[in-house]
Protein backbone atom coordinates (compact mmCIF):
# COMPACT_ATOMS: atom_id res chain seq x y z
CA UNK A 1 0.00 0.00 0.00
CA UNK A 2 1.12 3.50 -1.34
CA UNK A 3 1.31 5.99 1.88
CA UNK A 4 2.14 9.41 1.35
CA UNK A 5 3.27 11.28 4.75
CA UNK A 6 5.99 13.84 4.44
CA UNK A 7 3.69 16.97 4.21
CA UNK A 8 2.26 16.11 7.34
CA UNK A 9 3.28 18.70 10.10
CA UNK A 10 4.17 15.80 12.26
CA UNK A 11 6.95 14.70 9.61
CA UNK A 12 8.13 18.18 9.36
CA UNK A 13 7.78 18.87 12.70
CA UNK A 14 10.41 16.01 13.03
CA UNK A 15 12.97 17.25 10.52
CA UNK A 16 13.61 20.28 12.31
CA UNK A 17 14.28 18.34 15.35
CA UNK A 18 16.22 15.95 13.71
CA UNK A 19 18.52 19.14 11.70
CA UNK A 20 19.20 20.12 15.22
CA UNK A 21 17.19 23.39 14.55
CA UNK A 22 15.98 23.73 18.29
CA UNK A 23 19.17 23.21 19.53
CA UNK A 24 21.59 26.53 20.32
CA UNK A 25 24.92 24.66 19.94
CA UNK A 26 26.38 23.21 16.13
CA UNK A 27 26.83 24.88 12.72
CA UNK A 28 23.79 26.31 11.19
CA UNK A 29 24.85 26.27 7.69
CA UNK A 30 25.35 22.13 8.72
CA UNK A 31 21.70 22.19 10.13
CA UNK A 32 20.19 23.86 7.07
CA UNK A 33 22.40 21.54 4.84
CA UNK A 34 21.53 18.28 6.50
CA UNK A 35 17.94 20.00 6.70
CA UNK A 36 17.65 20.25 3.21
CA UNK A 37 19.57 16.51 2.63
CA UNK A 38 17.52 14.55 4.80
CA UNK A 39 13.91 16.46 3.73
CA UNK A 40 14.92 15.44 -0.43
CA UNK A 41 15.48 11.78 1.05
CA UNK A 42 12.62 11.41 3.60
CA UNK A 43 10.45 13.08 0.08
CA UNK A 44 12.07 10.37 -1.55
CA UNK A 45 11.34 7.60 0.07
CA UNK A 46 7.29 8.74 -0.15
CA UNK A 47 7.47 9.13 -3.88
CA UNK A 48 9.46 6.20 -4.86
CA UNK A 49 7.85 3.85 -1.78
CA UNK A 50 11.32 2.70 -0.73
CA UNK A 51 10.68 -0.37 1.68
CA UNK A 52 12.34 -1.05 4.51
CA UNK A 53 14.70 -4.15 3.09
CA UNK A 54 15.64 -1.64 0.22
CA UNK A 55 16.77 1.02 2.94
CA UNK A 56 18.82 -1.26 4.35
CA UNK A 57 20.25 -2.79 1.68
CA UNK A 58 21.93 0.99 1.00
CA UNK A 59 22.93 0.91 4.29
CA UNK A 60 24.60 -1.76 3.57
CA UNK A 61 26.19 -0.85 0.69
CA UNK A 62 27.61 2.52 1.96
CA UNK A 63 29.04 0.62 4.90
CA UNK A 64 31.03 -1.30 2.56
CA UNK A 65 31.69 1.48 0.39
CA UNK A 66 33.60 3.27 3.51
CA UNK A 67 35.50 0.26 4.64
CA UNK A 68 36.80 0.25 1.31
CA UNK A 69 37.56 3.63 1.08
CA UNK A 70 35.02 3.44 -2.37
CA UNK A 71 33.30 7.02 -2.19
CA UNK A 72 35.96 9.00 -3.77
CA UNK A 73 35.68 6.05 -6.71
CA UNK A 74 32.16 6.38 -6.67
CA UNK A 75 32.15 10.20 -6.63
CA UNK A 76 33.52 10.80 -10.35
CA UNK A 77 31.12 7.88 -11.42
CA UNK A 78 28.25 9.82 -10.37
CA UNK A 79 29.70 12.51 -12.04
CA UNK A 80 30.20 15.02 -8.94
CA UNK A 81 33.86 15.74 -9.52
CA UNK A 82 32.81 16.95 -13.16
CA UNK A 83 30.64 19.03 -11.79
CA UNK A 84 32.38 20.69 -9.22
CA UNK A 85 34.60 21.32 -12.82
CA UNK A 86 31.69 22.84 -14.26
CA UNK A 87 31.13 25.14 -11.19
CA UNK A 88 34.64 26.52 -10.93
CA UNK A 89 34.85 27.07 -14.32
CA UNK A 90 31.64 29.11 -14.06
CA UNK A 91 33.38 30.71 -11.11
CA UNK A 92 36.31 31.75 -13.25
CA UNK A 93 34.30 32.77 -16.18
CA UNK A 94 32.71 35.49 -13.45
CA UNK A 95 36.27 36.24 -12.07
CA UNK A 96 37.08 36.95 -15.51
CA UNK A 97 39.81 34.42 -15.37
CA UNK A 98 38.70 32.34 -17.76
CA UNK A 99 41.42 31.03 -20.29
CA UNK A 100 44.54 28.79 -20.66
CA UNK A 101 44.76 25.30 -20.44
CA UNK A 102 40.86 23.68 -19.28
CA UNK A 103 40.68 22.14 -15.98
CA UNK A 104 39.74 18.34 -15.43
CA UNK A 105 39.41 16.49 -12.82
CA UNK A 106 41.81 15.19 -10.08
CA UNK A 107 40.51 11.29 -9.38
CA UNK A 108 41.43 9.90 -6.24
CA UNK A 109 44.76 8.20 -6.79
CA UNK A 110 47.05 11.20 -6.64
CA UNK A 111 49.50 10.44 -3.88
CA UNK A 112 52.09 13.53 -2.00
CA UNK A 113 55.65 13.60 -2.20
CA UNK A 114 56.45 12.20 -5.53
CA UNK A 115 60.59 12.46 -6.10
CA UNK A 116 61.53 16.09 -7.38
CA UNK A 117 63.59 16.74 -10.88
CA UNK A 118 65.11 20.03 -12.78
CA UNK A 119 63.71 19.78 -16.06
CA UNK A 120 63.79 16.13 -17.09
CA UNK A 121 62.33 12.75 -14.74
CA UNK A 122 62.35 9.06 -15.56
CA UNK A 123 59.22 8.32 -14.22
CA UNK A 124 59.01 4.49 -14.77
CA UNK A 125 61.23 2.02 -12.68
CA UNK A 126 62.14 -0.06 -15.80
CA UNK A 127 60.99 -2.92 -14.36
CA UNK A 128 58.21 -3.19 -17.25
CA UNK A 129 60.17 -4.19 -20.23
CA UNK A 130 56.81 -5.55 -22.43
CA UNK A 131 55.66 -1.69 -22.52
CA UNK A 132 56.30 1.43 -25.08
CA UNK A 133 58.87 3.86 -24.56
CA UNK A 134 56.66 7.16 -23.81
CA UNK A 135 58.87 10.90 -24.11
CA UNK A 136 55.93 13.05 -22.40
CA UNK A 137 57.10 16.48 -22.77
CA UNK A 138 55.49 20.06 -23.10
CA UNK A 139 56.16 24.11 -22.33
CA UNK A 140 54.21 26.10 -19.90
CA UNK A 141 53.37 29.25 -20.50
CA UNK A 142 51.21 32.23 -19.94
CA UNK A 143 47.83 33.42 -21.89
CA UNK A 144 50.13 35.80 -23.08
CA UNK A 145 52.64 33.44 -24.99
CA UNK A 146 55.44 33.71 -22.27
CA UNK A 147 57.30 30.68 -20.72
CA UNK A 148 57.11 29.95 -17.14
CA UNK A 149 60.22 29.50 -15.89
CA UNK A 150 60.42 27.31 -12.43
CA UNK A 151 56.98 26.20 -12.59
CA UNK A 152 56.12 22.96 -10.72
CA UNK A 153 53.88 20.13 -13.10
CA UNK A 154 53.37 17.37 -11.15
CA UNK A 155 52.58 14.33 -13.03
CA UNK A 156 51.42 10.15 -12.62
CA UNK A 157 49.53 7.93 -14.52
CA UNK A 158 49.23 4.34 -14.79
CA UNK A 159 51.02 1.49 -15.84
CA UNK A 160 50.74 -0.52 -19.15
CA UNK A 161 47.38 -3.01 -16.69
CA UNK A 162 46.10 0.54 -15.51
CA UNK A 163 47.28 0.03 -12.40
CA UNK A 164 49.11 3.09 -10.03
CA UNK A 165 51.37 2.97 -7.86
CA UNK A 166 50.66 3.00 -4.17
CA UNK A 167 47.40 1.62 -4.36
CA UNK A 168 48.45 -1.38 -6.44
CA UNK A 169 50.92 -3.39 -4.62
CA UNK A 170 52.79 -4.94 -6.98
CA UNK A 171 54.59 -1.57 -8.89
CA UNK A 172 57.94 0.25 -6.69
CA UNK A 173 57.19 3.56 -4.43
CA UNK A 174 55.97 6.46 -7.09
CA UNK A 175 56.84 4.39 -9.87
CA UNK A 176 55.20 6.39 -12.73
CA UNK A 177 54.85 9.91 -10.27
CA UNK A 178 57.18 12.64 -10.86
CA UNK A 179 57.46 16.60 -9.93
CA UNK A 180 59.43 18.69 -12.63
CA UNK A 181 60.72 21.73 -12.10
CA UNK A 182 60.54 23.88 -16.10
CA UNK A 183 63.73 24.94 -17.30
CA UNK A 184 64.39 28.70 -18.27
CA UNK A 185 62.47 27.72 -21.25
CA UNK A 186 59.51 26.71 -19.11
CA UNK A 187 59.70 23.20 -20.61
CA UNK A 188 59.51 19.73 -18.56
CA UNK A 189 60.71 16.28 -20.20
CA UNK A 190 59.96 13.04 -19.25
CA UNK A 191 61.26 9.47 -20.17
CA UNK A 192 58.05 6.76 -19.20
CA UNK A 193 55.74 3.97 -20.49
CA UNK A 194 52.96 4.45 -22.21
CA UNK A 195 49.74 3.98 -19.56
CA UNK A 196 46.78 2.12 -20.32
CA UNK A 197 42.79 3.45 -19.19
CA UNK A 198 41.88 2.34 -15.61
CA UNK A 199 38.78 -0.03 -14.57
CA UNK A 200 36.93 0.36 -11.40
CA UNK A 201 38.21 -3.45 -9.48
CA UNK A 202 35.33 -5.53 -10.38
CA UNK A 203 32.60 -7.01 -8.00
CA UNK A 204 33.51 -4.00 -5.64
CA UNK A 205 30.79 -1.32 -4.33
CA UNK A 206 31.60 1.13 -6.50
CA UNK A 207 31.24 -1.62 -9.37
CA UNK A 208 27.91 -2.56 -8.02
CA UNK A 209 26.51 0.73 -8.04
CA UNK A 210 27.71 1.57 -11.95
CA UNK A 211 26.11 -1.91 -12.95
CA UNK A 212 22.60 -1.47 -11.23
CA UNK A 213 22.96 1.91 -13.87
CA UNK A 214 23.63 -0.41 -16.73
CA UNK A 215 27.17 1.80 -16.62
CA UNK A 216 31.03 0.29 -16.53
CA UNK A 217 33.39 1.84 -14.62
CA UNK A 218 36.20 1.90 -17.22
CA UNK A 219 38.37 5.00 -17.87
CA UNK A 220 40.68 5.50 -21.36
CA UNK A 221 44.19 5.95 -20.88
CA UNK A 222 45.36 9.59 -19.86
CA UNK A 223 47.98 10.96 -17.74
CA UNK A 224 47.13 13.51 -14.94
CA UNK A 225 48.66 16.77 -14.19
CA UNK A 226 48.64 19.32 -11.17
CA UNK A 227 50.88 22.79 -12.38
CA UNK A 228 51.70 25.62 -10.25
CA UNK A 229 54.01 28.85 -10.22
CA UNK A 230 53.58 32.04 -8.30
CA UNK A 231 51.56 34.44 -9.87
CA UNK A 232 49.89 31.90 -11.56
CA UNK A 233 46.25 30.08 -11.20
CA UNK A 234 46.95 26.75 -10.05
CA UNK A 235 45.94 23.74 -12.58
CA UNK A 236 44.42 20.32 -12.14
CA UNK A 237 44.35 18.11 -15.60
CA UNK A 238 44.73 15.47 -17.53
CA UNK A 239 45.60 14.32 -20.82
CA UNK A 240 43.66 11.76 -22.74
CA UNK A 241 45.81 9.71 -25.54
CA UNK A 242 44.09 9.85 -28.52
CA UNK A 243 42.29 6.44 -30.36
CA UNK A 244 41.25 4.57 -27.02
CA UNK A 245 37.68 3.27 -27.31
CA UNK A 246 36.70 4.98 -24.36
CA UNK A 247 37.94 8.66 -24.94
CA UNK A 248 34.42 9.59 -25.14
CA UNK A 249 32.57 6.92 -22.95
CA UNK A 250 34.90 7.91 -19.63
CA UNK A 251 33.01 6.55 -16.61
CA UNK A 252 34.45 9.87 -14.61
CA UNK A 253 33.58 11.84 -17.15
CA UNK A 254 37.11 13.58 -17.85
CA UNK A 255 37.71 13.77 -20.82
CA UNK A 256 37.53 17.49 -22.63
CA UNK A 257 38.37 18.50 -26.58
CA UNK A 258 41.34 20.76 -25.68
CA UNK A 259 43.05 17.68 -23.89
CA UNK A 260 43.04 15.42 -26.41
CA UNK A 261 46.57 14.42 -27.27
CA UNK A 262 47.99 12.48 -30.24
CA UNK A 263 51.33 10.41 -29.68
CA UNK A 264 53.79 10.02 -32.44
CA UNK A 265 55.04 6.97 -33.04
CA UNK A 266 59.32 7.76 -33.88
CA UNK A 267 61.35 5.00 -35.25
CA UNK A 268 64.50 6.93 -35.90
CA UNK A 269 67.86 6.32 -34.36
CA UNK A 270 69.26 9.98 -33.60
CA UNK A 271 65.56 10.82 -33.21
CA UNK A 272 66.22 8.88 -29.87
CA UNK A 273 69.65 9.37 -28.91
CA UNK A 274 68.85 12.80 -28.72
CA UNK A 275 66.69 12.36 -25.66
CA UNK A 276 68.70 9.15 -24.22
CA UNK A 277 66.42 6.55 -25.58
CA UNK A 278 67.66 3.22 -27.06
CA UNK A 279 65.11 2.53 -29.21
CA UNK A 280 61.86 3.60 -30.90
CA UNK A 281 59.57 5.44 -28.95
CA UNK A 282 55.98 7.29 -28.81
CA UNK A 283 56.53 10.93 -28.17
CA UNK A 284 53.63 13.09 -26.38
CA UNK A 285 53.83 16.96 -26.37
CA UNK A 286 51.64 18.92 -24.11
CA UNK A 287 51.64 22.60 -23.49
CA UNK A 288 50.39 24.11 -20.78
CA UNK A 289 48.83 27.43 -20.57
CA UNK A 290 48.11 29.14 -17.08
CA UNK A 291 45.83 31.93 -15.97
CA UNK A 292 47.82 34.87 -14.45
CA UNK A 293 46.05 35.78 -10.59
CA UNK A 294 47.61 37.53 -7.81
CA UNK A 295 45.08 35.79 -5.59
CA UNK A 296 47.17 33.27 -3.30
CA UNK A 297 43.85 31.01 -2.63
CA UNK A 298 43.75 30.57 -6.41
CA UNK A 299 47.42 29.72 -6.41
CA UNK A 300 47.50 26.28 -4.96
CA UNK A 301 45.39 23.10 -5.36
CA UNK A 302 41.69 22.53 -2.86
CA UNK A 303 42.12 20.71 -0.06
CA UNK A 304 40.65 17.18 0.06
CA UNK A 305 42.32 13.62 1.54
CA UNK A 306 45.08 12.64 -0.74
CA UNK A 307 47.16 10.08 -0.21
CA UNK A 308 49.95 10.59 1.88
CA UNK A 309 49.23 14.30 2.10
CA UNK A 310 49.47 15.08 5.80
CA UNK A 311 53.28 13.44 5.66
CA UNK A 312 54.80 15.18 2.77
CA UNK A 313 53.46 18.35 3.23
C1 LIG B 1 41.69 7.90 -12.42
O1 LIG B 1 42.10 9.00 -12.63
O2 LIG B 1 42.35 6.96 -12.81
C2 LIG B 1 40.36 7.73 -11.76
C3 LIG B 1 39.48 8.79 -11.73
C4 LIG B 1 38.25 8.63 -11.13
C5 LIG B 1 37.92 7.42 -10.55
C6 LIG B 1 38.82 6.37 -10.59
C7 LIG B 1 40.05 6.52 -11.19
FE1 LIG C 1 43.90 8.33 -13.48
Amino acid sequence: MTVKIFDTPEVQDFLNTVAGFDQAGGSERAKRIVHRLLADLYRLIDDFDVTPEEFWATIGLMNELGKGSQFGLLAPGLGFDHYLDMRMDAEDEARGLAGGTPRTIEGPLYVAGAPEAEGVARMDDGSDTDSEVMWLTGQVRDTDGRPVAGARVEIWHANAKGGYSHFDPSQSEYNLRRTIITDAEGRYRARSIIPSGYGVPEGSPTDRVLKALGRHGQRPAHIHYFISAPGHKHLTTQINLAGDPYTWDDFAFATREELLVEGRLIDDAAEAEARGLEGPFTEVVFDIELSRTEAPELQSRHKRPRALEQAAD
